[in-house]
């Protein structure tokens, strides 16, 4: 799995990392760093454009919809999850853990595992 630097915070509280065409939020709550999709799992609001309430509570700018940052469960609904990396130090550095991109597939493959069922 791709381990990718969070980089300096500067004194941010939240901002957004890049990886191979996929954005990843940070965030920093109470001294703890969190790394989630930068898109909301609902809509694909900008998450780290959001608010944090409390020691943990995400909530989206678009639809107010309420994430766990610990568990990346949704307050809101049990239809979306928000998708949580972990940290880690290496060397001196935070870094987080992602997985690797999902494999690019055709129509017919995505058209397919639709009618399976699968996502
Ligand atoms: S896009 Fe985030 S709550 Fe709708």
């Amino acid at each position: 799995m791709p381990l990718l630097p969070l980089g300096d915070a500067a004194g941010r509280t939240r901002w957004t990392i890049e990886h191979e065409g996929r954005s990843f939020a940070v965030f920093v709550v109470g001294g703890q760093h969190y790394v989630t999709d930068a898109r909301c799992p609902h809509n694909g609001g900008p998450l780290s454009e959001g608010w944090v309430r409390g020691e943990r509570e995400l909530v989206c700018p678009w639809h107010w919809y309420r994430f766990d940052l610990r568990t990346g469960r949704c307050a809101t609904t049990d239809r979306h999850e928000l998708g949580r990396y972990p940290v880690h130090e290496r060397d001196g550095e935070l870094v987080t853990e992602v997985p690797e991109p999902a494999p690019v597939r055709s129509w017919s493959e995505i058209l397919r595992a639709h009618a399976a069922g699968e996502r």
